[in-house]
């Protein structure tokens, strides 16, 4: 290599690591879903099993689209997964769903803000339409839950 070759290092900017810990988050909703549909056992495995990989399909878009911004602006797209909890029997793995689901709704409803604040609109819609997707997921996990007795 070129003596005179910069090597080019990624950005660290306060809104790039905050998307790279929702990347991570991403990552362990994907393997988590993953890790769930495949275990899920009972009468009603079929409908978990389809229900859950219906959901992989939207956290994978979202952690494509975060890798993607993540390099547009100059940082390196993470590549870790957080330790995911296993869970006993489908009641299990949905109140543990709603909680994660939870804390998307709540982190990017955070970021949407501070996409805003850094003059990224394209950012901020994008976030919102990611709360719009957490929201759909946490509310069909409920309904499941409202009549499980
Ligand atoms: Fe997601
Ligand atoms: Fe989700």
């Amino acid at each position: 290599m070129d003596a005179t070759t910069t090597t080019k290092t990624a950005a660290s900017t306060p809104l790039v690591n905050a998307l790279n810990e929702d990347l991570r988050r991403e990552f362990q909703a994907i393997v988590r879903y993953t890790q769930f549909a495949g275990s899920v056992q009972g009468p009603h495995r079929p409908q978990f099993a389809e229900l859950f990989r219906r959901e992989i399909a939207d956290e994978m878009r979202h952690a494509h689209f975060l890798a993607d911004k993540i390099a547009a602006l100059g940082g390196e797209p993470t590549t870790l997964v957080p330790p995911i909890d296993t869970a006993h029997g489908a009641r299990e793995m949905l109140e543990m769903l709603v909680a994660a689901e939870r804390e998307d709704i709540e982190a990017y409803t955070r970021r949407a803000r501070e996409a805003e604040q850094a003059g990224d609109v394209g950012l901020r819609v994008q976030l919102e339409n990611m709360v719009l997707d957490e929201t759909r997921h946490l509310e069909e996990f409920r309904k499941i839950l409202a009549e499980w007795h």
